[in-house]
């Protein structure tokens, strides 16, 4: 019998409406008791002191690139669950744009296998929507389910054609599957290189429309509310896309949606300027070049209004590693993504710290949130997912709300060094992280009673 014991911190457990100080012990990869005082109660614990600190069930990522299969040198299946842990990250939702794409059965279950011998946190993949990732027919869906996706999408790409995507919805109806469509309409977009605005002319930068988004998020709703599907809108990023979901929600519409740290903070500023040089210098920052892009101020407060009030039910990294020499080249050339797992609570913390969002309201769209919209304790299986609950999975992250720290790229577990927050201190800081009962995660600071 293994045991852990958290003890003497402030536990939120958004799920049960938890708030409160208490030791979590957690047997043999189960929460076993929570409660003030019950980690005196056991013996042989290994134990680590939570005093002053927050701990909170493991944080769910319905959004990540792990790029294993086919990019083992921007990011493996090792390196970004270890990223993962120390981002406070258990829960892994995997995106299937590998090499080759996860399509098939066989696909999945190979990385199912790398994932059982190399993963620190929990992995839970994504099949394509379609073949190839083409868009043009449907991947097999009835085997992706069988050898255990959790969701569809051939995110990196929406599924442009209407007819594509109205029968991938329809279909999706006989397993109850999320279809996560990633929605920017490549005829809108073209080759758009940033948010187009007034910063993508100030650097001579095609652009990419906001309505390249908006006009897609309206046709697939249209198409789920027709079909009874389950859409789930990835990284939403617009203030119009946000009121799209919020009327069909409001509709009945069995429509979720996500959105990252990053379109919660910057906007397409941090393309061209950096925090401190006020406007004198120009920049072309290809690590703040991401799919979609970073928006305009009015985005971002519709963003983090909607995430507040719930109508975006988590927030998902994207989490998209990328090498040296995807980014260090001409803009136009530059690969999009950002490296996020490791700077998310961190970054996700200035919310809190402004008064935009509450702690306990943070810490439910990162557990309960995530694994509500797609209700992944059903589908994984595994039962008491994203709460602290007597029985649930033993994964647990433990938080200094208040701790800073500089953002040093060359210092993340993650091979992808590519952020735009270089260089910045953030406050807020995960001191420790248990997946399925064992410590993957621990600063040196932290103590062990
Ligand atoms: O910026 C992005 N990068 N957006 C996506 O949707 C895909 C991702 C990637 O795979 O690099």
């Amino acid at each position: 019998m293994t045991t852990l014991a958290i003890h003497n911190g402030r536990v939120i457990d958004p799920a049960l409406g938890q708030d409160g100080i208490a030791d979590v012990v957690i047997v043999d990869g189960r929460v076993a008791r929570v409660g003030p005082g019950e980690g005196e109660m056991v013996v042989e614990a290994e134990r680590i002191d939570a005093t002053g600190l927050v701990v909170a069930p493991g944080f769910v990522d319905l959004h990540c690139h792990l790029r294993q299969p086919g990019f083992e040198w921007k990011e493996t299946i090792a390196s970004g669950t270890r990223a993962a842990a120390r981002g406070g990250f258990t829960t892994l939702c995997a995106m299937p744009n590998t090499e080759p794409p996860l399509d098939s059965r066989a696909a999945v279950e190979s990385v199912l296998k790398e994932v059982d011998s190399s993963a620190l946190v929990r992995v839970l993949p994504l099949g394509c929507i379609t073949r190839g990732r083409a868009g043009r027919e449907l991947a097999p869906a009835g085997e992706l389910v069988a050898s255990g996706v959790v969701a569809l999408s051939d995110d990196g790409d929406a599924v442009s054609d209407a007819h594509v995507m109205r029968q991938a919805l329809s279909y999706s109806t006989a397993f109850g599957l999320p279809i996560s469509q990633h929605c920017e309409d490549p005829e809108l977009v073209r080759d758009g290189q940033m948010h187009e605005g007034w910063v993508a002319s100030l650097l001579g930068l095609r652009g990419r429309p906001a309505s390249a988004e908006e006009t897609l998020v309206a046709r697939d709703i249209a198409l789920a509310e027709q079909s009874g599907a389950h859409l789930h809108v990835a990284h939403i990023s617009t203030a119009g896309a946000v009121a799209l979901v919020r009327a069909a929600r409001a509709r009945g519409a069995h429509v979720t949606a996500e959105v990252t740290p990053h379109h919660l903070t910057l906007t397409h500023e941090a393309v061209a300027f950096r925090p401190g040089e006020g406007y004198r210098e120009l920049h072309y920052d290809t690590d703040a070049k991401v799919n979609p892009p970073l928006r305009e101020e009015v985005d971002v407060a519709a963003c983090v209004e909607a995430l507040r009030e719930g109508v975006i039910d988590a927030v998902a990294t994207d989490h998209a590693p990328h090498a040296g020499n995807d980014k260090e080249i001409e803009f136009d050339l530059a690969a999009p993504g950002i490296s996020g797992l490791e700077t998310a609570f961190g970054l996700l913390m200035s919310l809190v710290h402004e008064g935009s969002l509450s702690l306990p309201d943070l810490l439910e769209r990162l557990t309960a949130g995530p694994v509500r919209a797609w209700r992944l304790d059903e589908r994984s299986g595994l039962g008491g997912l994203g709460t602290l609950a007597p029985g649930a999975v033993g994964d647990a992250v433990v938080l200094d709300p208040e701790e800073s720290w500089p953002v040093e790229p060359e210092r993340f577990a993650s091979l992808g060094r590519n952020t735009p927050l270089a260089g910045r201190t953030l406050r807020g800081r995960v001191v420790a992280t248990v997946a399925d009962g064992r410590v993957v995660h621990r600063l040196e600071t932290v103590g062990a009673l």
